[in-house]
């Protein structure tokens, strides 16, 4: 039976001036929009109880699932305000995608992805005053799923589940306008994921044990973590929440940028496959492959490799400028913003506030 979302509401909206002084300078995820989307999971009824519904405390029983055994997967996703006045979300069946990939490694349910589309097209609309406008600012969507059974035996998977789907005003992760250029931490000791884990899916467990090695970071002055292979510690493969792109000088005119390949223990993003596709059509190769901490380096030294960045839903596009590790610290190129890097941020950029043509169909229209 098709699912139908009832939509209640909220009889106390945020006041007018209170959410135009929240979109005059949003941050990132500080503030929450009015209202909610839920729907709920049980082995009996399947999925029922769909609602917009005004944001509110979820409450919970002590025993549940979710706050035992970590049973909570997310998506994070944008809607934007295009120059033409239209309100559009980036590639909503992408991570609808990923959200079912995530639900089944963690032994949760599927959700049809045009259910998942429509719960955030009627979110957005209903929220759409939220949506705040100029380059960079968008609506956060965090669409997420607990396990809500109640019980601490460890046996089966939880029999019940809420999805929830909450808004938030953003502007990109470190603030609008032309980048500021990160410095990254080699996370050496500690791991973020290992073959056969959870590494490649967007599970909240993931995210927890990673506060310890951004508190290690922030001690050393860094920004972010760049986590290593777990086998040798050698390989480079993301930054928890975000992907690396490397970028190698011109040969013949063009340029060419890296990412490492999807080894099953770093997270597909969309940020990062939006721009493996869209490189070749401004004239930069791409390659899925991988790079060593001491490559990393030596490329940086001898002016092969002229400028890195990290991409990522929250964050866009974003350059790193310099790296510190315990056997050393160097500079990506003198430390600032690259071309490509930049070229790249504006590309992207122009075709989610709808500036650019749209070859790939990326474009979602909400409203
Ligand atoms: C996103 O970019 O949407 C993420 O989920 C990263 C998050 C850790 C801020």
């Amino acid at each position: 039976m098709p699912i139908s979302f009832e939509i209640r509401p909220s009889d106390h909206p945020v006041p007018d001036a209170e959410r135009q002084a929240v979109l005059a300078a949003p941050g990132f995820g500080e503030h929450f929009t009015d209202h909610m989307a839920t729907l709920r999971w049980t082995t009996e009824q399947g999925w029922h109880e769909a609602r917009v519904e005004p944001y509110a405390p979820l409450s919970l029983d002590p025993a549940t699932v979710v706050f035992h055994y970590a049973q909570e997967f997310f998506e994070g996703m944008k809607a934007y305000r295009q120059d033409g006045g239209a309100i559009v979300m980036f590639r909503p069946r992408w991570n609808a995608a990923r959200f079912n990939r995530t639900a089944r490694r963690l032994a949760a349910p599927q959700l049809p992805e045009d259910v998942f589309v429509r719960m955030l097209e009627l979110l957005v609309t209903q929220e759409q005053d939220w949506v705040p406008s100029g380059d960079g600012n968008s609506l956060y969507l965090r669409p997420f799923m607990i396990a809500t059974q109640r019980g601490l035996g460890f046996t089966l998977p939880s029999r019940s589940y809420l999805l929830c789907a909450i808004a938030s005003p953003a502007s990109y992760l470190g603030g609008g306008g032309t980048p500021r250029p990160l410095t990254v931490w080699l996370s050496e000791d500690y791991t973020r994921a290992a073959p056969g884990g959870t590494g490649d899916v967007k599970a909240a467990c993931n995210y927890a044990p990673a506060f310890a090695a951004q508190q290690a970071a922030v001690a050393r002055g860094c920004d972010q973590v760049v986590w290593l292979d777990a086998a040798e510690h050698v390989w480079v493969e993301e930054m928890g929440g975000m992907n690396l792109f490397f970028v190698y000088a011109a040969k013949d005119g063009r340029h060419r940028i890296m990412t490492p390949a999807l080894t099953g223990t770093l997270l597909p993003g969309v940020t990062r496959d939006s721009l493996l596709h869209l490189a070749p059509t401004l004239g930069i190769d791409v390659e899925e492959g991988r790079i060593s901490v001491d490559q990393w380096r030596a490329e940086c030294a001898s002016g092969e490799l002229v400028e890195v960045f990290a991409c990522g839903t929250a964050a866009t596009v974003i350059p790193v400028g310099a790296v510190r590790s315990a056997s050393g610290d160097w500079l990506v190129g003198d430390g600032g913003v690259g071309p490509v890097t930049l070229m790249l941020r504006q590309s992207l950029m122009d075709i989610q506030y709808g500036r650019a043509p749209d070859p790939f169909a990326w474009i979602h229209k909400v409203c």
